[in-house]
């Protein structure tokens, strides 16, 4: 059967987080839009975020909330479209939402201003799909594109469906995080293909996972999570960690990956609020004959407390510690030094750092510097948030910037 061929003025690839606020704003000034997605369903990593209830923004997302070779590219999306506006339009459409309390630790900051649906993640996506479609952008679901050619001036699209051409091509693709839902490199592949460049792409936001060796120690207590600052490099985050049997995860351990790298160790402080050499010397006064694990437990959990007899090698009773000892028992507990062997990696990652280099993007428009009528916008570009809803900032902010003149 012969393919038609279909005339649009936008063409958005990826029915995501970016692409339908990107489609929208394009439906809005009259632009006609179609997007097109590879699988059968609609904003999927909105659906499955926040435990399904969708973290959709952070009430104090800034820049530097957010990692990238091109530190300053974030700025003006996110000054032209704040978490306010997304919040005014949740707002309209009546969706009710909540901040999740935050208790104020010395350090815990980052953990602030995460909103969250009362109900349901699909509340965002059915006013995504709605906005959409009120502003005549439409979808094309289940379209595989086999072939994208810039040819006088307009792009077009050879797919498993019908052959389309548009003025503007705006990718909207997303990471290379959790394949199974529809992640792919094709925004990648096509930046490249238009002569841009990659920033090398890597799971962030993901476990971190352990050697056999350091796992046989760690074992005992998987499923243990304490409150805990965990730094790397820039990175310093306190925030929940939790031990799993396959490493470390956790808010603190999720935001330190976008930090680690291959062959460091991370730090980690068990104790936050404690000064472990005072506590230690005044038990010896207190409880001298108690065991060192059995003092440690009243600080922190049982199994935890084991563990750092083991690592200390203090297999005392306190009195016999000495001042060497109590010191370096307060350094395993404040400074605990571990090497990850890794990463779970894209299968449990929420997001892809690196992807299209921002140097050859325009901050404003978000189209390409080299290419015309060629936009990015979302995840697929090296801009990449901490934990908390500052992700979905971004998909919202860049979206609404390239709708504007995609
Ligand atoms: P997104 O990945 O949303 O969309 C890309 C779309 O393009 C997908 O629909 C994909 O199928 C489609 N696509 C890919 N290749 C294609 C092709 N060749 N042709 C056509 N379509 C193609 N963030 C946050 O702020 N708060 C949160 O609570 C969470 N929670 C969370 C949980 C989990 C489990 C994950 C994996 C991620 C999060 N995130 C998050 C991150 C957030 O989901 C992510 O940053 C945004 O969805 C990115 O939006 P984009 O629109 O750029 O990509």
């Amino acid at each position: 059967m012969k393919k038609s061929l279909k005339d649009y003025d936008v063409i958005i690839v990826g029915a995501g987080a970016a692409g339908m606020m990107c489609g929208w704003e394009a439906g809005k000034r009259g632009k006609r839009a179609l997007i097109i997605e590879h699988t059968h369903k609609i904003g999927e990593k909105i659906r499955i975020s926040g435990g399904g209830r969708s973290n959709f923004t952070n009430l104090y997302s800034t820049p530097a909330n957010f990692l990238s070779q091109n530190p300053h590219f974030c700025k003006s999306a996110l000054s032209r479209y704040t978490p306010h506006d997304f919040i005014a339009l949740v707002d309209a459409h009546n969706i009710s939402w909540h901040e999740k309390p935050y208790v104020e630790l010395a350090g815990n900051e980052n953990a602030r201003g995460q909103l969250f649906c009362d109900n349901s993640a699909v509340q965002i996506i059915d006013m995504l799909k709605n906005g959409c479609e009120s502003a005549g952008a439409t979808f094309s679901l289940g379209t595989k594109i086999t072939d994208i050619r810039h040819q006088d001036g307009r792009y077009i699209l050879e797919t498993s469906g019908d052959m389309y051409v548009c003025d503007s091509l705006v990718v909207a693709s997303g990471g290379l995080s959790i394949p199974k839902i529809g992640a792919s490199n094709f925004g990648y592949e096509l930046a490249k293909k238009f002569g841009h460049n990659i920033i090398p792409p890597r799971p962030a936001l993901v476990p971190l996972t352990f050697d056999e060796k350091l796992l046989e120690r760690t074992k005992p207590l998987s499923g243990l999570a304490v409150d805990a600052i965990v730094s790397c490099r820039t990175g310093r985050f306190r925030e929940g960690l939790l031990f799993t049997h396959r490493g470390l995860s956790g808010p603190s351990v999720l935001q330190i990956s976008s930090y680690w790298r291959e062959g460091d160790e991370i730090s980690v402080d068990l104790l936050p609020e404690g000064d472990v050499f005072a506590f230690l010397k005044d038990a010896k006064n207190l409880h001298p004959k108690q065991q060192l694990r059995s003092v440690l437990s009243e600080a922190m959990p049982a199994r935890l407390a084991a563990l750092v007899e083991d690592l200390s090698e203090c297999h005392l009773k306190v009195a016999e510690l000495s001042g060497k000892n109590i010191r370096n028992v307060a350094d395993i507990v404040k400074n605990m030094k571990i090497l990850p062997s890794g990463t779970e990696g894209y299968r449990t990652a929420e997001v892809t750092l690196g992807g299209v280099d921002t140097t050859q993007v325009s901050s404003k428009t978000f189209e390409s510097s080299s290419v015309k009528g060629l936009y990015f916008v979302g995840e697929v570009l090296d801009v990449t948030g901490h934990l908390g809803g500052h992700n979905f900032q971004w998909a919202w902010s860049s979206g609404w910037c390239a709708g504007q003149f995609a």
